[in-house]
């Protein structure tokens, strides 16, 4: 993110702390809770935010080095995401070109070459079709056709997009727009290091899900104990970019800045930044790195949702966490995940991948889904016909707007 950029955003964000503001969306909105449970929405949802979109699938950090690869079920179509031997990221269908199999088995690994375990097709990291055994047996194949199903990809600003559509076009410029584009590539994303992953499987609709990362209006209430003893809440900077967005919220050592002169101001760790990438990223960065929620439907069931989370430490982070390790085998100054909510722990001491993604676990898992499954289990009793959405609420009047235009929907209701 520019300077000037972050000191817009810091400003904004210590006037509306002194003045008891938070962000204002001009109007108040309401979406029918039936949007969180009906069947033929979630089944409208699944086939076409999902797969008549491109997908954000991982950081660069993901594939580290060449012969690096991934596999990935989440949004109905097996992937196979490798990073080739000639350094380039590629995706595709995880389907043996024979009858189907799923070539790599693992959910990530280091392979030049797959092997089919079914009747041992064998594929290079770029796709290509090596060898089919017994091919005397077998009868004449191509190889020049046969290599597996390549998807379209593409390697962002450090992060990795896939279309689920093999013969889509994937345009990251026209998905992001330039200007985000930027300011994620000012992030040097392509050089964090990924560190931890978390899932949480819990019973709310996956749009659920994602409002809870939509204002900050709850955080001196329900996350009193956690996340509220580092954030203010009840402040929000917020920007739209397209279907994607922007929000930044101060944390308690923004009051540092004040005594500092603008030059000296950063971003972080007196605010975190969050990025809602359409339709269904959730990317937190804090002072160590960023962690990305990627949130996903059930598409058998809407009252369930799976977030797959991804730690990230920056290089700096992870040098000071190995450095710490390396000097004091007693781990004294390593942040436990269990302090994360310290403040004077958080600020002193040196940030765990534990610790990266705790957040996810005693907050938004044991918090915010908590309070979704509550939301969840009222909209399917039918008898809370609506939700509504505050003046302080805007991205979650985003979210909603960005997936209805999408589906080709009615706006959401305004309602003053
Ligand atoms: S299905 Fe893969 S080798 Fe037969
Ligand atoms: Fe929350």
């Amino acid at each position: 993110m520019k300077h000037e950029t972050s000191v817009r955003i810091l400003k904004e964000l210590l006037d509306q702390l002194d003045e008891n503001r938070n962000v204002d969306a001009g109007a108040q909105y309401r979406l029918p809770t039936s949007d969180y449970v009906c069947g033929d929405l979630a089944a409208q949802e699944w086939a076409t935010l999902f797969q008549e979109y491109p997908q954000v699938i991982g950081l660069s950090g993901d594939l580290p080095e060449n012969g690096s690869f991934f596999t990935i079920d989440d949004f109905g179509i097996p992937v196979l995401a490798t990073r080739s031997n000639d350094g380039q990221f590629r995706a595709f269908l995880n389907a043996c070109r024979h009858r189907g199999a799923r070539v790599a088995q693992e959910s990530k690994g280091k392979a030049g070459r797959f092997t089919c375990p079914f009747h041992s097709w064998t594929f290079a990291n770029d796709g290509k079709l090596l060898a089919v055994p017994d091919a005397d047996h077998f009868g004449p194949v191509d190889k020049a056709c046969m290599g597996l199903v390549e998807l379209p990809a593409a390697e962002k600003a450090g992060i990795l997009f896939v279309h689920p559509k093999p013969d889509a076009k994937l345009d990251v410029e026209a998905l992001l727009g330039l200007e985000l584009l930027e300011e994620l590539e000012d992030w040097t994303f392509a050089d964090y290091i990924h560190v931890a992953d978390l899932e949480i499987d819990m019973n709310l609709n996956w749009k659920l899900a994602n409002d809870t990362f939509g204002e900050t209006y709850h955080f001196p209430k329900l996350h009193k104990n956690t996340l509220g003893q580092l954030y203010y809440g009840n402040n929000l900077s917020y920007e739209e970019f397209g279907r994607n967005h922007r929000f930044v919220t101060a944390s308690k050592l923004i009051d540092d800045l004040r005594e500092l002169p603008e030059e000296e101001w950063t971003i972080t760790p007196a605010t975190f930044v969050l990025y809602y990438l359409f339709p269904n990223i959730q990317a937190v960065r804090n002072s160590n790195g960023l962690n990305m929620a990627r949130i996903y439907p059930d598409p058998k069931n809407p009252g369930r949702s799976i977030t797959r989370v991804s730690g990230y430490f920056t290089p700096e982070a992870m040098a000071a966490y190995e450095a710490e390790k390396a000097a004091n085998p007693d781990n004294s100054n390593l942040l436990k995940a269990e302090d994360l909510y310290s403040r004077d722990a958080s600020s002193s001491k040196i940030c765990t991948p534990e610790s990266q993604v705790e957040a996810f676990s005693s907050t938004v898992s044991a918090e915010d889904y908590v309070m979704g499954e509550h939301q969840q289990f009222t909209a399917t009793s039918g008898l809370l016909k609506h939700s509504l959405f505050g003046h302080n609420e805007a991205p979650i009047h985003h979210f909603h707007s960005s997936f209805r235009e999408a589906l080709g929907r009615a706006p959401l209701e305004r309602v003053s």
